[in-house]
């Protein structure tokens, strides 16, 4: 393409792609189908590719992270980043409006109106626009100085990379610098895949631990894959001091931002309290995670007058809601013992409603946790939920306690294999060491092995595993495949039809990729996408097997531990023997081949897709047909095999017609699948 011409098409493009990056994130009304999206972002990195010179710092291609940063450099805030005084008490909040109404009457001012909005439980940013183009955006640190963490907010969908001011510059005057403030943070959803992904190991707690978390990154590119998000709640230009705060939100909607959107004008305390109180259930239905409520002086003129403390500004103060607790008796502790041996000390308690369900069991964490919390078995205890979170007890009823506790023993054998327990130096869990002989570790094994994510082999579950691991059936994964019938028939709860479906199930899931069979072996630390790099980086299990630590490190993702689990997990004896039933199973070892096919009913076929199909994007569609072995092709032509045609297809379905060319709906598209 002749650059003028390029020049146009990318600027076309990245237009058309923000556009439609608005729709989808702040609107919540796309009218393209993600992989629209991904061709229109796809054929813009092509155009740039051609033409380096024409690349944008606010082009939407950059977005897609790769810059590496070693150290963050450190800059210093324009205006400090202040925190909130924070409260869990209405009257504490009455007061604040009295005292900013006093303030503000001796001034000579009316009667004070306030915003109320919802607080975001996140990290907080301040984002840099020079001449409307993000110029630079950090955290918060120290609150004078924080991190340039430009290369990783860049990334995320909803901060926008370069503002548009409808009906002139901002405020009427011709801005060149202005900061926004606000919170980045993870929607429940992304949180959930995130930590799905990711071994159990190494979960985070909550959405706000995975944004901190994330937002530290090195790998930009891995931070784009995280799915985080940014609302506005702060907006400063040079002498905007007139605008109020309602208004400046509205404006950072205007640029692009995402504001949430509720938020409302609040004239006393009365409506504060409305506010507060209509949302104490709401904010549960929202898709991220709100912890109360911030109230905010409207009128921004007199911010600087009212000025701030050390912490915090006097104009504005957050109440939070309470956490969402319960009391319940503590009944009795068990000892869990996880797929890598690790003691999980659970607390078993009188049932009791929390957040919406019934709560009978809640986890201890380890046995510091215990010493530090003081509980005894018998004991009243508190626990709490907060958001998605699994609940934990939070501390102990002392002036309750009945003369009757029982002190929590720390045990010094394996509950399930009665092997003495150690524990690591510098670790604060217990640990089973009998990896090959211990039931409890080889169900936990069997059970990640198979779990969805993994080899998802259906029909597998606990009371099953149970069952062939105590009879002595299955030992490892690559026992898994030797099963026969008739050992699987004589089980409790199985007939001949369970029987013959699982063992469909087993076959089924030989055909998954080589990736997924590494994060499926279990290996310490290694969850889906460190797999996936490794399968990159070592395209077959041999290879892998013989890499040295030094030499695993220079994968993306893999520090010294993680590389030293590897190299550890491979020295095993029993980790030997089972690679070799996998091997000999016909699993897949190695990157690539025939194996990766799920099935060849599409070999030889090339396939286009034309309207839009109920069940499947365009995408999921047409990984299907490629992983049965079939082509996508995007014109259709006599040497055509395929035409999948859905709802309102269009010129291209003529076309096939016309040449002949076989043509079939969803229906029996999915048969031949
Ligand atoms: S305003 C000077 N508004 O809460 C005013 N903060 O506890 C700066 N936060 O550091 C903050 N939602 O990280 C403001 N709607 C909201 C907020 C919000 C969440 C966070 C922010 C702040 C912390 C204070």
């Amino acid at each position: 393409m002749e650059r003028a011409q390029a020049k146009q098409e990318a600027e076309r493009l990245r237009a058309e792609i923000n556009r439609h990056n608005r729709l989808y994130y702040v609107e919540a009304r796309p009218v393209i189908s993600d992989y629209e999206f991904d061709k229109l972002l796809e054929r813009l990195i092509g155009i740039e590719k051609e033409h380096p010179d024409l690349v944008t710092p606010d082009s939407p291609s950059q977005r897609v992270g790769g810059e590496i940063t070693k150290v963050f450099p450190v800059v210093v805030h324009r205006e400090p980043m202040l925190s909130l005084a924070n409260t869990y008490s209405l009257g504490e909040v009455e007061e604040f409006c009295r005292r900013v109404e006093k303030l503000v009457e001796a001034e000579g001012g009316r009667r004070p109106e306030f915003v109320a909005e919802l607080k975001f439980d996140g990290v907080a940013v301040s984002l840099l626009y020079r001449d409307g183009v993000l110029a630079r955006g950090a955290t918060r640190g120290d609150g004078m100085r924080g991190d340039d963490i430009t290369a990783n907010l860049r990334t995320i969908p909803t901060v926008p990379l370069s503002i548009t001011m409808p009906g002139g510059p901002l405020f009427g005057t011709p801005v060149s610098e202005i900061e926004v403030r606000g919170e980045v943070f993870m929607r429940k959803e992304d949180f959930g895949k995130l930590n799905e992904a990711r071994p159990e190991e190494d979960r985070f707690a909550n959405p706000r631990n995975a944004t901190a978390g994330t937002l530290k990154l090195q790998d930009s590119a891995e931070v784009a894959r995280r799915r985080m998000s940014f609302v506005a709640y702060y907006l400063k230009g040079p002498d905007d001091g007139r605008i109020p705060h309602l208004q400046r939100l509205r404006q950072l909607e205007s640029m692009g931002f995402m504001t949430g959107g509720h938020y409302r004008l609040c004239d006393g305390v009365a409506g504060i309290a409305e506010f507060i109180g209509a949302w104490s259930e709401k904010r549960w239905t929202l898709p991220y995670e709100t912890d109360g409520v911030v109230l905010k002086l409207n009128d921004t003129t007199l911010w600087d007058r009212l000025g701030a403390t050390a912490k915090s500004p006097r104009w504005a103060i957050a109440y939070k809601y309470p956490a969402q607790q319960a009391r319940t008796v503590l009944r009795e502790v068990v000892f869990q013992v996880g797929r890598l041996g690790t003691i999980t000390p659970v607390a078993e308690l009188e049932p009791v409603r929390l957040a919406g369900s019934t709560v009978s069991r809640s986890t201890l964490h380890n046995f510091d946790e215990i010493d530090r919390l003081g509980v005894r078995i018998g004991d009243r205890v508190m626990i709490e939920k907060s958001g998605e979170v699994i609940p934990k007890v939070v501390g102990v009823v002392l002036d309750e306690r009945p003369e009757a506790t029982v002190a929590i023993q720390v045990p010094d054998a394996c509950p399930e294999c009665g092997t003495p327990l150690v524990r690591p130096e510098g670790e604060v869990s217990l640990y089973c060491p009998d990896e090959s002989g211990c039931p409890a570790q080889k169900r936990g094994r069997i059970l990640h092995f198979a779990s969805r994510n993994a080899m998802d082999i259906q029909n597998l579950g606990e009371s099953l595993v149970a069952q062939l691991v105590d009879r002595g059936l299955v030992d490892d994964p690559g026992d898994l495949y030797r099963l026969e019938k008739a050992q699987v028939e004589g089980l409790e709860r199985m007939g001949a039809k369970s029987a013959q479906n699982l063992l469909d199930a087993l076959a089924e899931s030989r055909k998954r990729g080589y990736a997924r069979l590494l994060y499926a072996l279990g290996i310490r630390h290694v969850g889906q996408a460190t797999a996936r790099e490794l399968a990159h980086a070592y395209p077959s299990l041999g290879s892998l097997r013989e890499a040295g630590e030094e030499e695993l490190t220079a994968v993306p993702d893999i520090g010294p531990v993680v590389a030293a689990s590897i190299r550890e997990f491979f020295t095993r004896s029993w980790v030997k023997a089972m690679l070799a039933k996998l091997e000999e199973a016909g699993l897949p070892l190695e990157a690539g081949g025939p194996k990766e096919l799920v099935n060849r009913n599409f070999e030889g076929l090339s396939v286009i897709f034309t309207g839009g199909l109920d069940r499947y994007d365009r995408q999921r569609a047409s990984e299907l047909v490629l992983e049965r072995g079939g082509r996508i092709v995007t014109s259709v032509s006599k040497k055509t095999s395929l035409v999948v045609a859905g709802s309102e297809a269009g010129s291209k379905l003529d076309k096939a017609l016309k040449l002949g060319v076989r043509v079939v709906d969803e229906d029996e598209f999915e048969k031949m699948l």
